[in-house]
């Protein structure tokens, strides 16, 4: 970090303990504990982890009965989830509901301090459009069960993605999509009525890394220096790439009435390696990322973004470990803030209060590799899925892999299952790549800058 910024933040520190004494009582600074991988630690170390980064809340994808007995007690604030499969039934019969609640939320609270509910994650876009329409009445009936047995310090919200804007920049033009407003306006009046907060899954890594001409680096890093931007329509300044993703999402509920509902960010992060085709993902940029949106948030909790100053945005960082078991590009297996071993990728605190950390090694990849890349069976692939998922690339590919493997055909040499695999990922994705597919298939393929063969795609 320039020395420059570290005197500011150091400044703004003054401030926040000088005349904001009450808000460095509770760390707004969350983690998210995701579990999709086969390498990771049990939840009692996990938990041993979380507490030890000193987190304030910890946020779970699911209601998992060990974990929420092994938070009994520890301090730590909770938050879990209804599962998007569940929505619909809880939507539909309200005896589902309570027994959700009894199930999930009475068996352990008040000792475990359960102060969020999630019901579902990024619904829109992703699911079907009946758990899309039965969210907000989902919600409902868990607020009423809740409400019943009169717990009134349970917040319940719905993790959106940016993806239900159909317009985020600039930010005074955002704009939900037009046919997510059936649920999003009732979402909105639920969450008005019962002074929750909207909750935004939000990562500028996205918008930068598919824009990395236009977008500066440093602005996505919150370490644009004098870097600035002014939104035409509303005259104001933003100094980062994450307030105006927040704003857009301001000015989107304003548009619909809803002038004071919060946001919450219920995950962001920065992914801490990728593959070769994936700029800017490294553990410079991570580390950067993730310790100044913590000043931000935590050392100076009532900043706001320019739209909604003064307003404090809990934050979820995502995620605690690197999770192996997660589908698509290679940045998706590497979000952690620790290694499954429980090592961390670089030091953090998560209070907000640290400056100095140890020099971070130099980011390699802030651009893509420009070379032309390969998408080959990964070297250590577990070749045990490997015949049936051939089978079917090769059928998608229409006659491809006969004209080209067959006997005597141009890549039938060397004759062997990794070769030929090879040659099947990589006419695969060199089809569907454009379409955003990547060079993943189940953890079968990666990409390589080494041509695998004299014959090429
Ligand atoms: C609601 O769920 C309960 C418990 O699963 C079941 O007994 C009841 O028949 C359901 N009611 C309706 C209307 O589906
Ligand atoms: C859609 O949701 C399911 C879980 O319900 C998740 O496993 C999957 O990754 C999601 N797909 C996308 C593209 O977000
Ligand atoms: C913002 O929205 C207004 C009204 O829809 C439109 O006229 C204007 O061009 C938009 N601005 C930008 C920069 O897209
Ligand atoms: C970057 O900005 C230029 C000039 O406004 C534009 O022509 C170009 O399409 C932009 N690039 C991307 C990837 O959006
Ligand atoms: C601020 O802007 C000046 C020129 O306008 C530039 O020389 C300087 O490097 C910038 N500082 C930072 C921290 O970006
Ligand atoms: C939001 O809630 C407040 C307080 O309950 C209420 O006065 C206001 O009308 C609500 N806003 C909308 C747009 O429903
Ligand atoms: C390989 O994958 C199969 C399932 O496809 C699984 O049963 C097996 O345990 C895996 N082997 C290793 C070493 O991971």
């Amino acid at each position: 970090m320039d020395p420059l910024l570290v005197a500011i933040l150091s400044f703004s520190t003054f401030i926040a303990f000088s005349n904001g004494v009450q808000f460095s009582k509770l760390n707004h600074i969350g983690i998210n504990y995701g579990r999709q991988g086969d390498n990771l630690p049990s939840p009692y170390r996990s938990i041993e982890y979380i507490k030890s980064m000193k987190a304030g809340i910890v946020k779970l994808y699911d209601a998992d009965p060990e974990t929420l007995k092994l938070l009994a007690g520890t301090g730590l604030r909770v938050s879990i989830m209804v599962q998007n499969g569940e929505i619909f039934n809880i939507a539909s019969n309200e005896s589902i509901a309570k027994k959700w609640v009894r199930d999930n939320v009475l068996a352990y609270y008040p000792r475990t301090m359960i102060r969020y509910i999630m019901v579902g994650n990024e619904v829109y876009g992703n699911q079907t459009l009946t758990q899309w329409k039965a969210l907000v009445l989902a919600m409902q009936h868990v607020k009423n069960c809740l409400r019943n047995h009169n717990i009134h310090n349970i917040k319940i919200g719905a993790p959106m993605a940016m993806n239900v804007m159909s317009l985020s920049f600039p930010p005074s033009n955002g704009t939900f999509h037009a046919e997510s407003l059936s649920t999003v306006v009732p979402l909105l009046q639920f969450l008005n009525k019962t002074s929750s907060f909207f909750f935004l899954n939000v990562f500028p890594y996205f918008p930068w890394a598919k824009n990395p001409e236009n977008i500066s680096l440093n602005f996505a890093l919150f370490k644009g220096g004098n870097l600035s931007y002014t939104d035409p329509g509303s005259g104001l300044v933003y100094t980062n790439l994450l307030d105006q993703m927040l704003d857009s999402v301001h000015f989107a509920m304003a548009k619909l009435g809803f002038r004071h509902i919060s946001i919450a960010i219920s995950e962001t992060g920065w992914p801490n390696d990728g593959d070769l085709d994936q700029p800017g993902a490294n553990i410079h940029n991570a580390a950067t990322y993730n310790r100044n949106l913590i000043h931000k948030m935590a050392t100076n909790p009532t900043l706001g973004t320019p739209a909604r100053p003064g307003v404090i945005i809990p934050t979820f960082l995502f995620s605690l470990y690197n999770e192996n078991l997660k589908n698509g590009p290679g940045t998706e297996r590497h979000w952690g803030l620790l290694h499954p071993s429980g090592s961390p990728l670089y030091s953090i605190d998560l209070t907000g209060t640290r400056y100095h950390f140890e020099p971070l090694p130099k980011p390699q990849n802030n651009r893509a590799y420009e070379g032309q890349v390969w998408c080959v069976l990964a070297r250590f692939a577990n070749m045990s899925g490997l015949g049936p998922l051939l089978s079917d690339m090769c059928r998608q590919l229409d006659g491809t892999c006969e004209t080209a493997l067959g006997p005597g055909k141009a890549c039938y040499e060397p004759v062997s299952l990794t070769w030929h695999a090879s040659y099947a990922f990589s006419a695969y994705w060199a089809k569907y790549r454009d379409s955003g597919d990547p060079c993943y298939f189940n953890g079968l393929a990666s990409l390589t800058t080494i041509d695998p063969s004299k014959c090429r795609f």
